[in-house]
């Protein structure tokens, strides 16, 4: 095995083409919490893997995050490539393993990539516990960056808006915000939810930023797309349960698996 992210990125998806026998994947969609039981909507599985068995992977530690690949034919006859579930920056084992997905899929083929995930609402005047959002830009507040070096990546159009409209298309409800990361994995505390208002953020989480850097340093389009699973704290009488997040995604899953197969079928 290589010590270099991106040769350990091209190893995996050389492994990933003979497990699956697909020869080159269009799109990835990497499932956050609340969005694996949307994942069935997309196509017929060709195949399913536990990520381990792939060069680079590592077990996933958080409920809701099942660890495995999926390899998909959509209606369109367009090869998708889902994960189940995601590394995060909170697991400790660094930022390379968060993107190492990501980077997987794009030396697979996939020149889209989908990121869903649960988030926070900072505007509960004007969301709803179980919409989905699509991410118009992101700050990083993170502390973590996937790209080491003097490599400087534009990002004015991280999360593209020809994908966006396509969304829209699919769902002329949807609405659009700012997604900020923190690493976590502690919920923000009032007084943090306060600043990230003040900020400009619409949507507050503990994943996406760095896997749409990693996309977009790698040439990939990205869409991203979150599911409202609560108000922020401090915003809402109650605490923040990681369950109510999963909970939210089985009662959504339906729509959301509409929303992306729809998608899909436009690219
Ligand atoms: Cl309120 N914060 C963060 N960081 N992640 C979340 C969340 C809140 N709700 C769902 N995921």
């Amino acid at each position: 095995m290589s010590n270099d992210a991106y040769a350990l990125a091209a190893e995996a998806a050389v492994a990933l083409k003979e497990l699956t026998g697909v020869d080159s994947f269009d799109v990835a969609l990497v499932m956050g919490s609340g969005w694996v039981p949307a994942a069935d909507a997309i196509g017929t599985t060709i195949s399913e893997h536990r990520v381990t068995e792939l060069p680079g992977f590592s077990a996933p530690s958080v409920a809701g995050h099942s660890g495995v690949i999926r390899a998909v034919d959509t209606e369109s006859g367009r090869k998708a490539l889902i994960f189940l579930g995601r590394t995060h920056l909170y697991e400790g084992r660094g930022v390379a393993p968060v993107v190492h997905g990501v980077r997987t899929a794009i030396a697979a083929g996939a020149g889209t990539v989908v990121l869903t995930n649960a988030a926070g609402g900072l505007r509960p005047e004007v969301q709803n516990v179980g919409d989905p959002v699509l991410i118009s830009d992101h700050i990083n507040l993170t502390g973590a960056n996937p790209i080491t070096g003097a490599t400087f990546v534009d990002l004015t159009e991280v999360y593209s808006p020809r994908l966006r409209e396509l969304a829209r298309e699919a769902d002329p409800s949807l609405a659009e915000g700012v997604y900020v990361a923190f690493r976590g994995p502690t919920y923000e505390t009032p007084a943090e939810i306060r600043m990230l208002r003040a900020l400009g953020g619409d949507l507050v989480g503990m994943s996406t930023v760095l896997e749409a850097i990693a996309a977009r340093e790698g040439g990939a389009e990205v869409l991203g797309v979150s599911l409202v699973t609560n108000p922020g704290a401090g915003l809402a009488g109650t605490p923040l349960d990681h369950q109510d997040v999963l909970a939210v995604g089985r009662a959504t899953a339906a729509r959301m698996g509409v929303l992306l197969a729809k998608v899909v079928g436009k690219l």
